[in-house]
């Protein structure tokens, strides 16, 4: 893959995704290991800016620079220059001239990511900008779709909830139509984006009819502050409706059903403890691979080449 940036998984081939996924393997083996190092990226600087919160991407990014010996910096905004009014470009600027080289970032407007990628010479990696892309989550979730079920191909995947506002929803859409999966989204209908089916995917509003086509389900988080945007009436009344329940699954009288969800989990809401700590699903894993997912992608970017031979 010769990029110089992560900016969405629109812009990425088929193959290229492929790459990423096959170099995430033997990233994989690497944190099993007891001593999770190795020298790839040694001399390098990678930071992370988050304008928006995180437990596990920001967390992720720097784990996977620090398993291949990168030096790592991670900006905390809210405590950073930025509070004095120290504008975006300044703070990207300021990073470059201390020598960082790449750079992953959240932002809470869609578009930044590429902005600043039109304006420094580091290396940047897109980690969710507004409802537009969060491609590293799509990969490991594509990752651990391959990992659990040999395949993405002619597999049925269904993407259920607040499809409108979700950056999740729409790297996810590329990269299964991309790799040759069927999408369909599930969802209220305030929260399904007009004209979805442009991307290649199906609507439906029934969740059983849903969970009952579907091999694999990704249940996204209901953003609580879109209620009191008037797009949900109630949380009790989107558990009925869309929430995963153990009532819901044991209509499926036992079909076999892979679960994910990228968290934070609103356990109660849009997915039931007995769902997500049941044995279908795989959240868990979904936050190992990440740090696989993000140890190849950086390993990409700082010119590494396609064999993932690290050692
Ligand atoms: N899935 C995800 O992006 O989680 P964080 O917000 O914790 O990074």
């Amino acid at each position: 893959m010769k990029r110089k940036h992560l900016l969405g998984l629109q812009e990425l081939s088929k193959e290229e995704i492929n790459t990423i996924l096959d170099i995430a393997r033997p990233m994989r083996d690497i944190i099993m290991r007891d001593i999770k190092k190795v020298p790839t990226l040694r001399g390098k600087t990678v930071a992370t800016l988050f304008y928006e919160p995180s437990t596990r991407t920001r967390s992720s990014f720097e784990l996977a620079a620090k398993f291949l010996s990168a030096d790592t910096l991670s900006i905390n905004v809210g405590s950073s220059s930025v509070q004095k009014g120290e504008s975006l470009i300044d703070t990207i600027r300021t990073l470059e001239a201390m020598g960082v080289e790449i750079i992953a970032v959240r932002h809470q407007q869609s578009g930044v990511p590429k902005f600043i990628s039109l304006n420094t010479k580091m290396s940047v990696i897109n980690a969710g900008d507004g409802f537009h892309e969060h491609p590293t989550q799509a990969l490991l979730d594509l990752f651990t779709i391959k990992q659990k079920l040999d395949k993405i191909e002619g597999l049925k995947v269904a993407i259920i909830g607040d499809i409108y506002h979700s950056r999740v929803a729409r790297s996810n859409i590329w990269g299964l139509i991309k790799l040759g999966a069927e999408v369909t989204v599930c969802g209220p209908p305030s929260l399904i984006p007009v004209e979805i089916e442009k991307f290649g995917v199906k609507v439906e509003i029934n969740l059983q009819r849903t969970l009952e086509w579907a091999d694999v389900v990704n249940v996204l988080r209901i953003q609580r502050e879109r209620q009191d945007a008037g797009y949900l009436t109630t949380l009790d009344e989107y558990r009925d409706w869309y929430g995963l329940t153990q009532e819901k699954l044991e209509k499926l009288k036992g079909k076999k059903l892979l679960i994910l969800h990228p968290g934070p989990m609103n356990r109660g809401v849009e997915i039931d403890d007995y769902v997500a700590d049941g044995p279908n699903a795989v959240v868990n894993e979904q936050v190992t691979n990440g740090v696989a997912v993000r140890m190849a992608v950086l390993y990409l970017l700082a010119g590494g080449n396609e064999s993932g031979n690290v050692d």
